[in-house]
């Protein structure tokens, strides 16, 4: 195996490794796609990746991070996106979208404009929610403890979206269960201080995220592929750990997920993270090893060299790249040169491709 390989899961089929991890772009309206999403998620199709995700796809008005996030929480949100998944595929690529909820970190602005909390009157939106009254920082706002009827509200809203993502034409969902959003802040145990059979346990802990797979797989087709991002490790004291990842793997994968796509951090702010080339990558290869499931690995995957490693090695089935795609879209096109790898480039730019 290595990065050029081919990879089906159930019944889709990657032309190599490589997927355009999902990214928030913060340019919608009312969560609305636009040509912003078309020409930035078509380039990325164009320049080779196996798999273009769309940044986090709120389920619910609520669940954005920003107001302006990408949204499937109405029907009308479909078209935009169904025509950038016609394009994604008409070039080669699979499209898949991350559901996703921002429970206590909902109702910010844009990184640009500070990703600070964002009053009603500025645009912002009260209550937020999360599984305990617990700001993520002193300078955020307070949450709202979700009731049971606030959690099957929002484990429908995310049924309801995965219905509109396979309408759309998506082949793949991730759910979004890392980074201190909503799922994770169930998870891990410095955000969830419930007693009730949301909290305590790490089965309390992972009930919600369990309950959201089940019905998302109610209506996401047998033979498409599903993918959980998580947040491996909090890396803080008393926090989530690798241990209780592979832990929710081994709980996850009966219930029809595919892939872990294996993140960390973003429960607390200010955890002490050793960031560095691939540092994320031994935790896809040991949830990989000890929960016996397929695994991404994502995080400062820039080299092509790296990024064939890590699959040659078997610590992952596929790397998902963020931020070295915004430098370069047709990086796998590139990685493929200096790998030595034949592939196809669009029969537009056959006059620019690199004959050895
Ligand atoms: C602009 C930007 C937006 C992001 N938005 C999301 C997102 O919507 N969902 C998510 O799970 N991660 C998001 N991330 C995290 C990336 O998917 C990725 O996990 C992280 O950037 C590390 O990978 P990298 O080193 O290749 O950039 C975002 C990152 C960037 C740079």
């Amino acid at each position: 195996m290595h990065l050029f390989s081919t990879l089906t899961i159930r019944d889709v089929s990657f032309r190599n490794r490589i997927a355009v991890s999902p990214m928030c772009q913060y340019s919608c309206e009312d969560g609305f796609a636009n040509d912003w999403h078309l020409v930035h998620l078509g380039a990325r199709a164009v320049g080779g990746a196996a798999l273009v995700f769309t940044e986090a796809n709120a389920v619910t008005p609520e669940g954005r991070i920003s107001p302006a996030d990408l949204g499937l929480w109405k029907d009308e949100q479909m078209e935009p996106l169904a025509r950038i998944v016609r394009f994604i595929e008409k070039n080669a690529a699979v499209a898949g979208t991350q559901l996703a909820h921002a429970g206590r970190k909902a109702s910010t602005s844009a990184p640009w404009n500070g990703g600070s909390a964002l009053e009603v009157s500025n645009g912002g939106w009260r209550p937020i929610h999360a599984p305990s009254a617990i700001p993520f920082s002193s300078e955020s706002i307070t949450p709202e403890a979700l009731d049971k009827s606030g959690i099957t509200r929002i484990v429908k809203a995310f049924r309801d979206a995965a219905r509109r993502a396979r309408e759309c034409g998506f082949k793949v969902i991730e759910i979004h269960g890392a980074h201190g959003y909503l799922l994770n802040e169930f998870l891990s145990p410095l955000s969830n201080h419930r007693m009730d059979e949301y909290g305590g346990s790490i089965e309390n802990r992972s009930r919600m995220l369990r309950e959201v797979i089940e019905a998302i797989r109610k209506e996401w087709p047998e033979h498409l592929p599903l993918f959980l991002r998580i947040s491996a490790s909090d890396w803080a004291e008393g926090g989530w750990t690798i241990q209780d990842s592979v832990a929710l793997a081994c709980m996850v994968k009966p219930l029809g997920v595919d892939l872990v796509d294996c993140s960390s951090g973003g429960a607390i702010p200010g955890a002490k993270i050793p960031v560095g080339a691939g540092y994320q990558v031994p935790f896809a290869a040991q949830v990989r090893r000890e929960g016996d499931v397929m695994t991404g690995a994502v995080g400062m995957i820039t080299s092509p060299q790296q990024a064939d490693q890590i699959i040659r090695n078997g610590e992952a089935d596929m790397v998902l790249l963020a931020r070295e795609f915004l430098r370069d879209p047709n990086w796998p096109l590139h990685a493929a040169q200096v790998l030595e790898q034949k592939v196809d480039w669009p029969v537009q730019y056959d006059r620019a491709k690199p004959r050895h």
